[in-house]
């Protein structure tokens, strides 16, 4: 079958998730979208094959990332497993801001909770200046972020820990983090990708959703923060007072919560207040 006749095909075929139809396409066969338009060609047998294996698993709720191990993120290539959350649009919010933030500055920065490694990756491939440090709390997760570093060309260290029982080794100036934040109870009421296919360890926040900014901000921050180091959490939208208020409480300063391009409350940034004038 011929490309451009194989793409309306397969958009039927995926149903609600006719939007992939392209990407499916170009995965299997090799061809970019621009060659479906500029260098139609034939689809062989076994591309054929190939296709419909995706759109079966597709159809049955497996994420497409999984199936094809792969995703993008802020313009980079990211490999996926189950192991490993999908990274979502919504983080790229959280990455410009601390892109922005830092420019070329020479900073340490730990990201914890990197999953595949799309926060501290991206990072230190637009920060070139920056140290970065990726946390998890399992071996198995490092090593999809390890092959992510390799990817994507940087030189980034690993430390596996459970933020939650310790407290990383190390002082850094900026701790960035998209922890786990679904309440408990939400988790499984989630559409069916997110709670069948993703791991349930990299979405439980606690009963309240905000167990590891609790642990981060009252116990992790002061111990290995430097003076006047910085948090950037990706919040859920509905935290931006819960998360700004525990920050108050734990005398940091220069509270900010910033929106996505939905308008919804997606980061908050904050200063650990230090020296000796700042009480007075
Ligand atoms: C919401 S996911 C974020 C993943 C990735 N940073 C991203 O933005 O796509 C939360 C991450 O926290 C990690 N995590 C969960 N519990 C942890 C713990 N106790 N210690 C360290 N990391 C933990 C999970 O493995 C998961 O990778």
């Amino acid at each position: 079958m011929v490309v451009s006749r194989l793409r309306s095909e397969v958009r039927k075929q995926l149903k609600e998730n006719g939007h992939e139809a392209d990407w499916i396409i170009s995965h299997a066969t090799g061809m970019s979208q621009s060659d479906f338009v500029m260098n139609p060609r034939e689809v062989t047998d076994d591309e054929m094959q190939k296709i419909n294996e995706i759109i079966t698993r597709r159809n049955s709720g497996e994420p497409l990332q999984y199936i094809l191990g792969y995703t993008e993120f802020m313009g980079m290539t990211f490999k996926v497993n189950e192991d490993t959350l999908i990274p979502r649009q919504d983080t790229e919010t959280l990455v410009e801001t601390v892109v922005t933030g830092l420019g070329s500055k020479k900073v340490r920065v730990l990201d914890i909770g990197t999953g595949s490694g799309c926060i501290g990756i991206s990072i230190a491939k637009l920060c070139p200046n920056a140290e970065v440090v990726l946390l998890d709390y399992s071996d198995a997760i490092l090593s999809v972020a390890k092959e992510n570093a390799e990817l994507n060309g940087v030189n980034v260290e690993f430390i596996r820990c459970d933020i939650l029982e310790e407290i990383p080794k190390g002082e850094y100036d900026i701790i960035v983090s998209n922890p786990p934040y679904i309440e408990t109870d939400v988790i499984f009421s989630l559409d069916n990708i997110v709670s069948s296919y993703e791991p349930v360890e990299a979405l439980d926040g606690g009963f309240d959703g905000l167990m590891f900014y609790r642990r981060i901000i009252e116990e992790v921050a002061k111990e290995i923060l430097k003076e006047d180091g910085e948090v950037a959490f990706e919040i859920g939208y509905t935290q931006g007072d819960d998360v700004s208020e525990m920050l108050r409480e734990e005398d940091f300063s220069n509270i900010k919560v910033l929106r996505d391009p939905c308008g919804n409350d997606r980061v908050v940034t904050a200063r650990l207040r230090s020296g000796i004038f700042h009480s007075i």
